[in-house]
């Protein structure tokens, strides 16, 4: 038997506990991302198992497996894959690894210290759905990943893992490796298709295409996320009824969450999906242990910077879509960023608001002129020179870019039911929403955090207002004596 060595009990961002594992299994080793390692701990017996069937078997397996999407919208993976046209060929898998949400951090774990287990989640969706060719388009601030993958993908052809007659079979792909430029908005599926072929990434408008009809140069293409795809090898391997034991019936397998701001011990977890709660990630000793210097939580993003925030009136909400969105957020990219009591709420918002307002790509203008607005008036908030005007004038920029209700969460302190996730939007995409989500909540849920930064004009009545006249003696304008 082949020494797999000790596992370790750290690895950058990867902490050991007893969860199931199973797209985070081999992080535990400091060698995880070479093929060494990878084959000695069972790398690639997925693709075998999928070589064994048939590719619509394994499209089944994989419907049957419910792998909801990883990228933020979490729409299921199979499903997804039978929307292409049966008779359209060539087409491509856009393997979607632009991760720039702020505090997403857990596909560039996925990618560094795991790129063969992503190498063979991308053969497999390959292999199900008849794909000729494999996009792996990475972030271009991620140069760690694209060196270990670049790496594994040279071993992997040396191996006949990828390329011509896969494992002996008459199964052939090969997987192109490319690098953004770095831009947030290409992690939208259609502005990472744009960027794929040369163009500016600006997303495209859809309807009426989605990409699996008329995707990369005009052909059926599927788009999945990393951490997607990652759980394919385990799936094959252990069956669609083994992940669906794992999690809850809306939400089977695992989740990786990436989790940063004010707790003890920030990281990337892998949860059960649909099982464990905020409560359980945010205190647990297995997870983050709780609030820094035992402070007390003030409020978390629960899914990526883009979401919703909440409150501890939240905290046993699961890690699951449909409760998260009627609570009036979502789960989003993976992602909880914590704010302890000593948080200033307002200059919270104007952070994620600034980043937003920067990464739009311009093509619509309530997102274009919406974000930088937004970000203006909120800065003079902040600085101390707002007025109670501007507070409304934030709320009237955001209907701009998102008119009717905003999903929040309930707030028992301050009377409030929860607003149900989602939102209308006047915009392409949900670049220009993001600006205004945590201006939104922040006065939503903290209005008392805005008032205080106000700097107060309140009107003095003209009458009382005393004036010198040109003796010296100070008299009331129009005073009658
Ligand atoms: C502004 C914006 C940024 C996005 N960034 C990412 C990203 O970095 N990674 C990702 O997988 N999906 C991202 N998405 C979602 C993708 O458009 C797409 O839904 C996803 O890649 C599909 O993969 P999945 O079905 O496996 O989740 C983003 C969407 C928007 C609107
Ligand atoms: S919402 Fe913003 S980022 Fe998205 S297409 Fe419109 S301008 Fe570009």
């Amino acid at each position: 038997m082949t020494d797999i060595g000790t596992p370790i009990d750290w690895a950058p961002g990867f902490i050991a506990n007893t969860t199931p594992k199973i797209v985070s299994g081999r992080f535990e080793f400091e060698d995880s991302f070479t093929i060494e390692r990878a084959m000695a701990t069972g790398a690639y017996n997925g693709l075998k198992a999928a070589l064994a069937k048939t590719p619509a078997a394994v499209h089944d397996e994989v419907r049957g497996a419910t792998v909801l999407g990883r990228g933020g919208a979490g729409f299921p993976a199979g499903v997804k894959w039978g929307f292409m046209p049966p008779d359209k060929w060539p087409r491509y898998l856009v393997v979607n690894g632009d991760e720039s949400e702020p505090g997403t951090y857990k596909d560039r774990l996925l990618m560094e210290r795991d790129p063969h287990q992503l190498i063979e989640g991308c053969l497999i969706a390959c292999y199900a759905t008849g794909l000729s060719q494999c996009f792996l388009y990475v972030r271009g601030e991620m140069p760690l990943a694209h060196e270990r993958i670049a790496v594994a993908l040279n071993d992997a052809y040396e191996a006949r893992l990828v390329g011509k007659n896969i494992l002996g079979s008459n199964f052939s792909v090969d997987i192109v490796l490319h690098w953004g430029a770095g831009a947030y908005v290409v992690g939208e599926e259609t502005a990472l298709i744009e960027s794929l072929e040369g163009n500016r990434g600006m997303p495209r408008l859809k309807p009426p295409f989605f990409p699996a009809a008329v995707g990369l140069y005009g052909q059926p293409t599927i788009v999945n996320n990393i951490e997607t795809l990652a759980n394919l090898p385990w799936i094959l391997s252990n069956g669609a009824q083994a992940y669906a034991e794992i999690g809850s019936e809306s939400s089977p397998g695992t989740r990786l969450v990436a989790v940063s701001g004010h707790v003890k011990r920030p990281g990337v977890y892998e949860i059960v999906n649909g099982l464990t709660t905020f409560r359980d990630l945010i205190y647990g000793d297995q997870y983050c242990k709780g609030i820094r210097d035992d402070n007390e939580l003030k409020a978390f993003v629960p899914g990526g910077g883009s979401a919703p925030w909440f409150t501890p009136e939240q905290l046993d909400v699961p890690f699951e879509g449909r409760e998260a969105s009627a609570e009036g957020s979502m789960l989003g990219s993976g992602a909880v960023i914590v704010m302890d009591e000593t948080t200033d709420i307002p200059t919270a918002a104007l952070s994620l608001t600034k980043f937003y307002a920067h990464e739009s790509c311009g093509k619509c203008v309530p997102c274009r002129e919406g974000g930088t607005w937004l970000e203006k008036i909120l800065t003079r908030v902040v600085k101390g020179q707002g007025s109670p005007r501007d507070l409304e004038l934030l709320l009237e920029v955001g209907a701009t870019i998102c008119p009717g209700d905003f999903p929040h969460a309930s707030s028992s302190r301050l009377g409030l039911e929860a607003q149900p996730f989602p939102y209308k939007m006047t915009t392409i995409c949900f670049v220009g929403p993001s600006a205004f989500a945590p201006i939104h909540s922040a006065l939503t849920l903290f209005p008392e955090e805005f008032e205080a930064k106000l700097t107060r004009r309140d009107t003095i009545p003209l009458m009382s207002m005393p004036v010198a006249d040109a003796t010296g003696t100070d008299e009331s304008v129009g005073a009658v004596s």
